[in-house]
């Protein structure tokens, strides 16, 4: 493995070591994987700068270059998806088969976004005066500072990469320093791939120092961030000084919506595959399971039968469904929710059971109430809590009952319901009869203070451009 680690910033296409590191730790173990490089003030300065430099260039490539550089890079991602899969549970602690999906699903946002740089067409439009013409063109909006979460260590990078080089901008990219080793391996097939001098740069170091260098800097035109409502609340704050654009995926409090006409079958199986992919470390991740009174019983009996049967474990053993949390503190949180909920009436129906380490088992908890703390913060862990509800109308004031719109997923078979409830759910994202929303060409994204902006799908690469009006007198 050891050959695969790089651990130095990437800046101007150079791997630069400092002498001030920072370690990264295996979750599943707790040992030390490696001492990352991490940037002061001076490689914050030489990162910018490189891509602002590269920026003048690559802004005037043409589509069919970046296109094929993005297709390269896509290429030798897919070719060393073990590699990085191997990296991604290393540093993140998600099982080895999911680390590879996350890998294949990381180059399907580059894939999307080579595709997309040959369609980002200007328009004309018709004009309002006689012997004028009017057109539109979209152009780069410039350096994009992107700061990345470690729940998906590589996707998350190129979601917001690829579309940033498709639409012609450079980026500085700050990776979680949770999980800085797959976003280097993947400077290091950029490399393979020629992308040009500081395309594209890499640093890590004091999160609240880059952070405030990035929004406070007017050479960066753009932050794109997927983290907390809490930092994601300061970047925008923060961005004001200098008015940037910015793109902010975050927190969600996912309803998952079980109505008694639904597809029994159909809707465990969603629930299992959107509860705990990632141990319930997604955004998007059923934190609210929303069951109707008549079916409750029968639904929570089943679905413990099926979490039953799920092993926790280093996510290296191919055995393991479920790896640790990503540290004591990720632990800790779904511990509290689960506490607060007992204390407050709920029935601990299954698990809870503190495995060591930064293990936690599954656990299912039923009766809870409104006032648990989960309705109100997202979990980020392997913990299902089951609600009751009457009806419809019950179903929908306790789905939308959050500051946060991020997913919403319900299960029915009345199809006028469904026409409903889609209007009604405020969300960016509602999975009908699916516990799956996440591609490449789709729009993700959330309302209410789940963020700003779209990833993914056309709306991504539009994230990336300010349109340009030109008026022509003839
Ligand atoms: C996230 O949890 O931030 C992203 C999840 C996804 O892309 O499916």
């Amino acid at each position: 493995m050891q050959e695969n680690l790089f651990t130095d910033l990437f800046i101007n296409s150079k791997w630069v070591k400092t002498n001030k590191q920072y370690v990264v730790t295996n979750p599943a173990t707790g040992q030390q994987i490696a001492s990352v490089s991490h940037a002061g003030s001076d490689e914050i300065e030489a990162a910018i700068q490189s891509a602002t430099v590269a920026f003048k260039v690559w802004k005037n490539s043409s589509a069919k270059t970046r296109c094929e550089k993005l297709q390269k890079w896509c290429q030798l991602i897919i070719a060393h998806k073990e590699q990085l899969a191997a990296l991604i549970t290393m540093e993140c602690g998600k099982p080895l088969k999911e680390a590879a999906n996350e890998a294949l699903y990381a180059a399907s946002f580059v894939e999307w976004a080579a595709e997309q740089a040959r369609r980002i067409d200007g328009v004309i439009i018709d004009s309002h005066m006689p012997n004028t013409e009017i057109n539109v063109a979209y152009e780069p909006v410039g350096v994009v500072a992107a700061i990345t979460p470690w729940n998906f260590p590589v996707a998350m990078v190129t979601r917001k990469i690829a579309p940033a080089i498709a639409a012609g901008c450079s980026i500085v990219l700050k990776p979680s320093e949770l999980t800085p080793l797959s976003a280097l391996y993947l400077a290091h097939l950029a490399l393979l791939a020629e992308f040009p001098e500081g395309l594209i740069n890499i640093i890590g170091g004091d999160s609240a120092e880059i952070g405030a260098k990035f929004t406070h800097d007017e050479r960066i035109r753009k932050i794109t961030f997927t983290g907390s409502t809490r930092v994601g609340k300061i970047l925008l704050a923060d961005s004001a000084s200098t008015l940037k654009r910015v793109s902010l995926e975050l927190g969600g409090n996912a309803p998952f919506i079980i109505f008694e006409d639904a597809d029994m079958d159909e809707a465990l199986a969603g629930l299992m595959q959107c509860k705990f992919r990632n141990a319930g470390q997604t955004c998007v991740c059923a934190n609210r399971i929303l069951v109707q009174q008549s079916i409750y019983d029968e639904f929570a009996a089943r679905f413990k039968n099926m979490v039953a049967k799920l092993n926790v474990g280093n996510g290296f053993d191919e055995n393991t469904n479920i790896g640790p949390l990503i540290n004591l503190s990720g632990k800790q949180k779904a511990q509290a929710h689960i506490k607060d909920a007992v204390n407050k009436g709920a029935t601990l129906y299954f698990g809870g059971e503190d495995l060591g380490g930064n293990f936690l088992q599954p656990t299912i908890l039923t009766h809870v109430t409104d006032d648990a703390l989960l309705c109100r913060e997202e979990t980020f862990g392997p913990v299902a809590p089951i609600f009751s509800f009457i009806d419809e109308d019950e179903a929908v004031y306790k789905a939308n009952n959050t500051k946060f719109g991020l997913a919403a997923y319900f299960f029915t078979s009345d199809y006028k319901r469904i026409h409903r409830l889609k209007r009604s759910l405020e969300v960016g994202m509602i999975g009908v009869n699916s516990g799956v929303l996440s591609a490449e060409n789709v729009p993700f994204g959330g309302v209410k203070e789940s963020g700003l902006g779209r990833e993914g799908g056309k709306p991504g690469i539009y994230e990336f451009v300010e349109a340009k009006y030109t008026m022509n007198k003839f």
